[in-house]
């Protein structure tokens, strides 16, 4: 299942139907035999992207390129990539190899090749032993697993995929997430996989493309998008829950955060996003903290908050608090608990601690050097 690699590059890339801009503008390359996802909401235009990518929609404006080659008017047929939609049925009357052997006999490969890849396909999915059975016989689960093989017995320089794990329920649809994560380590085909669920895009990429209203947001390592969102869309967006976000006013050297009476000492390390930060101290240096549950800790000279709930979940449990009208949510241990309405104290771990522009929601390349909580009043 080894198969040359293709590079895919957008060079402003765009799409509109009729006054519907489904996608502006945009620049991206996928590295040969990088799995890259393109994240977000519905409608924020990833299928629009894809699908121009595929050849199945003709950019309004850009190129696309397909190993250095200008693929923009090219048919799909004639890109070398596979379109994959959602998992396809089965015919019933064909066997499962059969099945899986069916695309490649379509394109007009000699039986004996077609079968003899479907078996290997199969056997790589641990799927040998239904190769003679009819799909109607199989548990609806080996019917997935199957139609994934069908997917994926071609050898293309690419896939893309456009929430293929989308009519799946919860364990199946990871238990796929595996498969296909491992299918992708041997054959190493470029792959293009869309979804809007943040965990599958963080279990799936090595990279992912968040996109937002037509734009991707962030490009970057599933660890850097959950890391260090490059605004506050992201932030929100990435995580189960995702992080918190806090208003704060910058002063001097200090943010002040003023629901929980806390101070932090920050420093403009330099990098970053200049403008970003001038429009953020304009409007007089207001400007957000966002941190992450597990970078909330509980400290008896910390803020005050109330206790909303704690969730138990296993290995660790959900804190839900609330001081002066703001949420935050916090991971501590499972074999903490406290009661509803009790009063905890709470700070920040500053390297965990990030902060965007108030008006644009871009990040700002400041650092946390510490958290300081004030006695309140
Ligand atoms: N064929 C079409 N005709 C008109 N509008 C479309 C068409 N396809 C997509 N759109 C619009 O373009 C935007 C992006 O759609 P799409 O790319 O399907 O987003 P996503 O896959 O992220 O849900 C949406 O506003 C959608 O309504
Ligand atoms: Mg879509």
């Amino acid at each position: 299942m080894t198969g040359p690699e293709a590079r895919i590059r957008l060079d402003g890339v765009a799409k509109k139907f009729g006054k519907v801009i489904a996608v502006y503008p945009t620049d991206m390359e996928v590295a040969p035999g990088e799995f890259t996802v393109i994240l977000g909401p519905s409608g924020c235009g990833k299928t629009s992207t894809l699908r121009m990518i595929a050849g199945l929609e003709a950019p309004s404006q850009g190129r696309v390129f397909i190993n250095g080659r200008d693929v923009t008017a090219l048919r799909p047929g004639d890109r070398d990539i596979a379109f994959v939609f959602q998992m396809f049925s089965l015919y019933p009357h064909l066997t499962v190899q059969e099945n899986v052997a069916f695309t490649m006999l379509a394109q007009g490969l000699s039986r004996p090749e077609a079968m003899r890849r479907a078996g290997d396909t199969l056997r790589h999915l641990g799927l040998g032993g239904l190769a003679g059975i009819r799909p109607g016989s199989l548990s609806g689960g080996d019917q997935q697993r199957v139609s994934l093989a069908r997917a994926l017995v071609r050898t293309p320089q690419a896939f893309l995929m456009d929430e293929p794990l989308g009519t799946l329920d919860g364990g199946m649809r990871e238990e796929m997430r595996e498969t296909l994560r491992a299918i992708h380590n041997r054959s190493g085909a470029t792959t293009v996989f869309v979804t809007h669920d943040q965990e599958e895009a963080m279990g799936l990429a090595d990279r992912i493309a968040v996109m937002r209203e037509g734009r991707v947001v962030q490009f970057d390592h599933p660890r850097n998008i959950y890391a260090n969102p490059a605004d506050l869309f992201v932030a929100d967006f990435v995580g189960s829950p995702g992080m918190n976000i806090l208003p704060g006013i910058r002063r001097g050297e200090w943010v002040d955060v003023p629901s929980l009476s806390m101070r932090l000492r920050v420093t403009d390390n330099g990098g970053g996003n200049p403008s970003g930060a001038a429009a953020g101290l304009a409007a007089g240096g207001e400007c957000r903290l966002g941190v992450r549950p597990e970078n909330v800790l509980l400290s008896e000279t910390g803020a005050p908050c109330v206790v909303e709930h704690t969730l138990a979940l296993g290995s660790h449990n959900m804190l839900s608090l609330r001081v002066q009208g703001v949420f935050l949510k916090a991971w501590i241990p499972a074999g903490i608990r406290f009661r509803e309405g009790e009063t905890v104290g709470t700070t920040f771990l500053p390297s965990g601690c990030r902060w965007f522009d108030a008006v644009s929601g871009t990040a700002l390349p400041w650092k946390t050097l510490e958290a300081a909580c004030r006695p309140t009043r």
